[in-house]
């Protein structure tokens, strides 16, 4: 069954492993495939694989691993992703583009820039970040399908 034709949220998850540098960014282009299958605007797919591909990233290299989570419910996508990795010690420092924590063999690999948070703030249109340090990290971030707030077309309005 075609999921724009239900009115219930659609929501697919995949767990993300730790330091696993092979698999990682499956989840964005998994993702964005979906949101194009489901007939979203490509302009909406690219935000949302950005965010998911920065939000996955962190889970990897970060978070010990986690559970990615792409949500489609009314005039919104939600990707969540969750993990029980050390938490995140000032999150208002963490957001500042340039800022990061991650050792020089990550950043050998290319990661590191301290972009990923600034970034997921850019592409998104809401954005919750949830974390307790030794506990884990949750991070919310809400993509409109029609971010200028001007009536929804057809297409958005059954998902
Ligand atoms: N899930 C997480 N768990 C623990 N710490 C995190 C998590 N996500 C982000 N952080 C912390 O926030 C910092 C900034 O994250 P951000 O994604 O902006 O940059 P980065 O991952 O270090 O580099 P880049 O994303 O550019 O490769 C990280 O270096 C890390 O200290
Ligand atoms: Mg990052």
């Amino acid at each position: 069954m075609n999921p724009l034709s239900r009115q219930e949220p659609y929501v697919i998850q995949r767990e993300v492993k730790p330091l696993d540098f092979l698999a990682a960014g499956e989840t964005a282009s998994d993702f964005k495939e979906t949101l194009k299958s489901l007939g979203i605007p490509p302009e909406i797919c690219r935000k949302a694989s950005i965010v998911t591909y920065e939000a996955e990233m962190n889970a990897v290299i970060h978070g010990g691993g986690g559970i990615i989570a792409l949500e489609l419910a009314g005039d919104r996508i939600t990707i969540v992703a969750s993990d029980e990795g050390p938490g995140i010690e000032n999150v208002s420092l963490a957001m500042q583009e340039g800022y990061t924590t991650a050792p020089d063999s990550i950043r050998e690999l290319g990661f590191g820039a301290g972009m990923g948070l600034p970034n997921i703030k850019k592409y998104s249109d809401e954005l919750e970040i949830e974390t307790e340090l030794g506990k884990g990290t949750t991070l919310r971030a809400v993509i409109l399908l029609d971010p200028s707030g001007e009536e929804v077309s057809d297409l958005c309005r059954t998902v």
